[in-house]
């Protein structure tokens, strides 16, 4: 594991664990797909893994990966790395990926932010995505929010300049909080888009629009 992520503060996570069962499917994949997992102790060399010059997209939260796997396939010259603390999701996304025959996504079961802190160069990323991070609405959650002014400091630190921020959210008032955060820093440019068509509707995403739930996407650029 990574170290315990200071980004944050102590002991505060943007996930909680869970449990929940792995299909025999899952579990398959993530023996027979293990070449496709880096691990989260050691520095990322994207070079190494994905050629000199391939742009690399971060995914944090990856979930099951349909969506991840679905971009991959129609953008086979960028890097994908898809991260997520949910081994289960992995194993899905390892299924996904082997039945697809995709070979530019890796994957790491980790703390994106820990990864982001430890592992990831300064500058190296061409983007980031987050589809649908923290489902909670409530108050007493904010604190762990992966959207808040220290972990926009850290993402902007990693994504070279012209790099993208790309985030989803179904909660509008956490849309507006993410707006303010990257609006009181110059060194963000954008705002809310119309869904690009290129975004496949993620697994979260069918459960929020069928609760009537409307869906907001953010794309910011890293301009300095
Ligand atoms: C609501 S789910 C959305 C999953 C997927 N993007 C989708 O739209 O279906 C949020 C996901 O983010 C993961 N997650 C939350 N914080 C994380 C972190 N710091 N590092 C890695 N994964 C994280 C959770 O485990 C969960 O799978």
């Amino acid at each position: 594991m990574t170290d315990s992520p200071t980004t944050l503060g102590p002991g505060i996570r943007t996930f909680k664990p869970r449990r929940s069962r792995i299909t025999a499917r899952a579990q398959q994949a993530l023996v027979d797909h293990a070449g496709l997992m880096l691990p989260v102790d050691v520095p990322l060399d994207l070079g190494a893994t994905w050629g000199d010059d391939v742009p690399v997209v971060l995914e944090i939260g990856c979930g099951d990966g349909r969506a991840t796997v679905e971009m991959a396939v129609a953008d086979p010259e960028t890097g994908i790395l898809a991260i997520d603390v949910h081994t289960p999701g992995l194993g899905e996304l390892l299924a996904r990926a082997g039945t697809a025959r995709v070979t530019n996504v890796r994957v790491m079961e980790g703390d994106a932010i820990a990864v982001l802190e430890g592992q990831v160069p300064v500058g190296a990323l061409a983007g980031v995505r987050s589809y649908f991070p923290d489902p909670w609405p409530k108050a007493r959650h904010h604190k762990r929010r992966l959207v808040q002014p220290a972990v926009v400091d850290l993402v902007r630190s990693r994504l070279r300049l012209h790099g993208y921020w790309h985030l989803a959210t179904d909660w509008a008032e956490y849309a507006e909080v993410m707006l303010e955060c990257f609006g009181a820093d110059p060194r963000w440019s954008g705002g809310v888009i119309e869904r690009p068509a290129w975004r496949p509707v993620t697994r979260y995403e069918t459960r929020a629009l069928g609760e009537g739930r409307p869906v907001v996407d953010l794309l910011l650029t890293r301009i300095a």
